[in-house]
């Protein structure tokens, strides 16, 4: 890959215009103008030819796609934070350099943590249907559309990392007090700073949040983390908020806890088999007991400008020489 010749670049979705173009001046870039997300099949042919290829997250770029990849492919260079459908071991038992885009999507991601975490208990979505839908808005009424409050309950964060931190500063300045559960408890200053109570037993937050917000990412460890049993501990008056990945849940029993009234609602912006989703859940939508959102999280101009920098950039130190700077290192079991 070293010398004059550009690296080929496989990109698997289109890309903001001004990261495409930047792509095309410094690469032999191959860009999917169209958008039509890449067949198992064209993934295999994309790694076979590539020096370099950019997933996203609708991409399973797995062991098996790995090992039918040509000796040129020294490069993943993930257009995404999570890296949870990239097989990071197999990438790095034959060589392959694995790279994300963290910290430019912190920001974006925990404010639409924070509409969903509005959303659900003031009622968001059902009031502005009211003005849209088929019937005349009757007018204001003292007891008509009332939600439940934000302020003063107890949020409960599962993952204090880039993205949970985010939630926990913006949550607090909403008036409601911090609690997490984390592998490892964070600095004291961090803690201190936003009052946080740390749980060691994940169980035992659970039964005592008001709002749980799930921010950690998808892991083996994680799968199915909040578990029939786990969101079971939940009170009836609790909401849960998702924008982290969908099988961190188990949504099948969300969705009957949510349907039976043991949990109050949910905001989710992630599936368990994305972009499949769940008719049950729509049919909750629909009686506004969720809101549902298409995998939004990060979805800002200026966030996937940065994204696709952090990507050239990554790119461009590792054709160069040099260790990117987001380099992603297999999980130690
Ligand atoms: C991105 C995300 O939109 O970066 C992540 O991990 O979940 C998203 O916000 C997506 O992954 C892009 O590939």
């Amino acid at each position: 890959m070293v010398g004059k010749k550009k690296p080929l670049v496989v990109i698997t979705r289109k890309l903001p215009d001004p990261v495409e173009t930047r792509m095309r001046e410094l690469f032999d870039a191959r860009l999917n103008v169209e958008d039509r997300p890449m067949t198992q099949p064209e993934l295999v042919a994309a790694v076979k030819e590539a020096d370099v290829l950019v997933p996203t997250v609708t991409d399973q770029i797995d062991a098996a796609l790995i090992a039918q990849a040509g000796d040129n492919l020294k490069l993943i260079a993930n257009f995404g934070n999570g890296v949870d459908k990239i097989d990071v071991a197999a990438a790095a038992k034959r060589g392959i350099t694995v790279t994300n885009t963290p910290n430019v999507l912190t920001e974006d991601t925990a404010d639409m943590t924070m509409a969903l975490m509005l959303a659900v208990p003031r009622r968001l979505v059902e009031g502005a249907n009211v003005l849209t839908g088929d019937k005349k808005w009757a007018g204001w009424s003292p007891t008509w559309m009332l939600g439940r409050r934000i302020w003063g309950k107890r949020l409960g964060i599962v993952g204090m990392g880039r993205i949970g931190t985010a939630v926990a500063r913006r949550a607090k300045a909403f008036g409601l007090s911090i609690h997490y559960h984390n592998r490892h408890r964070v600095l004291p200053a961090v803690e201190d700073g936003l009052e946080a109570t740390y749980w060691e037993s994940l169980d035992q937050m659970l039964a005592r949040m008001d709002i749980i917000s799930v921010n950690c990412p998808s892991t083996p460890a994680t799968f199915h983390l909040l578990s029939a049993r786990r969101l079971a501990l939940l009170q009836p008056s609790a909401y849960i908020v998702n924008t982290a990945r969908g099988d961190i849940i188990d949504e099948e029993a969300l969705v009957k806890l949510i349907q039976d009234g043991k949990i109050a609602g949910a905001g989710l912006d992630v599936y368990e088999h994305e972009p499949a989703l769940n008719s049950k859940l729509l049919r909750l939508a629909a009686k506004g007991k969720v809101v549902l959102l298409p995998h939004m999280g990060s979805a800002t101009l200026e966030g996937r400008i940065d994204m696709g920098e952090k990507v050239i950039i990554n790119i461009k130190a590792f054709v160069d020489g040099h260790r990117p700077p987001d380099r992603v290192l297999p999980l130690r079991t």
